[in-house]
Parts: structure tokens; sequence; C-alpha cells
């Protein structure tokens, strides 16, 4: 039994006017509810346009699952200001980035904010839209997270032992990686996902399954991620 469980949905891409995203999101969130999960964790893209409604049905189409949601902009979505904070769970903190930058699809990385984040030694899940590494897919390393910013993520988690995951979205698909030590799993849509074609410089969309995550910490300090399909 896992002390805290977090489960993580990602880029629902909500359309007020369409007939797949809206009862894509209401299947993974039934799915979820049977978890009993301590958290929800939705890694941005939530909105298709940015349209505030669009995040109104987020909040709704969620409702059946009784725990709190946090949330992390992608580059679709429109949040006041910078959307990053962090939330003290249980024996588990979780730090929320944004990585979005207005009016674009690549992400930027806040480091300094980051780095002052990094004070308690409770084990830390970092959560963000965009992942912190290439995945080998032209056109989704295009509107990545720059060099940069994932060089100096890998010092500060090379110096922070206590982050026991990077989680994001973005990507539409599962993958893993590690940077400076630790381990980052992305997560897919939970309606489209991104075809695995390491050939292709354009974008193609596939319907394959989609999966959420969930993240158990436990009682060792260790975290597992199960990939749960919908
Ligand atoms: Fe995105």
């Amino acid at each position: 039994m896992p002390s805290v469980l977090i489960a993580q949905l990602s880029d629902p891409h909500l359309k007020l006017d369409d007939d797949t995203s809206q009862p894509a999101l209401a299947r993974a969130a039934e799915v979820v509810a049977a978890f009993k999960p301590d958290a929800v964790l939705l890694t941005g893209d939530i909105a298709d346009t940015g349209d505030p409604e669009e995040h109104e049905l987020a909040t709704r189409l969620l409702a059946p699952i009784q725990a709190p949601v946090y949330t992390a902009a992608g580059n679709h979505d429109r949040f006041e200001g910078r959307h990053q904070y962090v939330a003290d769970l249980d024996h588990l903190r979780l730090i929320v980035c944004d990585t979005s930058q207005p009016g674009r699809d690549d992400g930027a990385l806040d480091l300094e904010w980051l780095e002052a984040q990094l004070v308690a030694t409770t084990p830390t899940i970092i959560a963000m839209h965009h992942p912190p590494f290439e995945l080998g897919i032209t056109w989704l390393d295009e509107i990545g997270l720059p060099q940069h910013d994932r060089a100096a993520l890998a010092a500060l988690l090379d110096a922070n032992r206590q982050v026991v995951r990077v989680v994001a979205g973005h990507v539409h698909r599962t993958a893993m990686a590690t940077l400076g030590g630790c381990a980052i799993v992305t997560c897919t849509s939970t309606n489209i996902q991104a075809k695995l074609d390491f050939e292709s410089p354009d974008a193609e969309l596939v319907s394959e399954p989609p999966s959420v995550l969930l993240h158990a910490l436990q009682s060792s300090g260790q975290v597992v991620t199960h990939v749960q399909p919908v």
C-alpha cells in the first residue's frame, strides 16, 4: 500500500465542440477514481485553444475523482501570470513548474525559481509540461526545452537527490529517461497520441490507446511509477 498515490493525466486538449476529447477525459477520470488517489496531477494542454471554458470543462470532468487537482501550464493553456507553485502532500513535496511561454509552443524552465523551492529534504516530484529530454522525434524535439535549460536542470537534480521523479506531458507518449541521476517519465494524452517515428520531420498523430500514470510513494521513500492503460 503506497503512503501517497498521485495520479497523472495529461494533454486532454479539451475542445468545446468535439465529441472525442471530453469523453476521453471522462473515461480517464473514471479509471483514476477507482484507485482513490491522494492527488491528481494534470500536466498541461488541458485546453485546446486556451478558452477559460475549456478549463472549466476539465474541472467538471475530473469532479468524480475525490482528490485535489494540481494543474501545470501547457503551450495550449492560458493561465494568468506564471502558474508555478509547491504543494506539500503528506510525506511528499510536489513542485509544479511553468514551462509555457506566451505565444510559443516550445518551453523554458525558470531554474532560479525551481532552485529556490528545493529546500526541503522531503521526497519530491517535479512536474512540468515540456519534458527535459529529447525523444528523438524531430517535431516534438523542436518544441521542447532548450539544451541550456536541460543542462542546468541536470546539475540541479544531481545536487538534490530528494527529487525522486520528474514528470511531464506535452509529447503524447509514455517515454522515460534520466537526467542528473533522476528518472523522468512522460504521460500519454488522454485522447490522441503522437506517432513513434524517428525519421519523419512532420507531426503525425495516431489513435493509440491512452494511459495514465500512478506515482506511488513507498514507505522506503522510493517512488514507483505505474502505467495504467485507460
Ligand atoms: Fe504541449
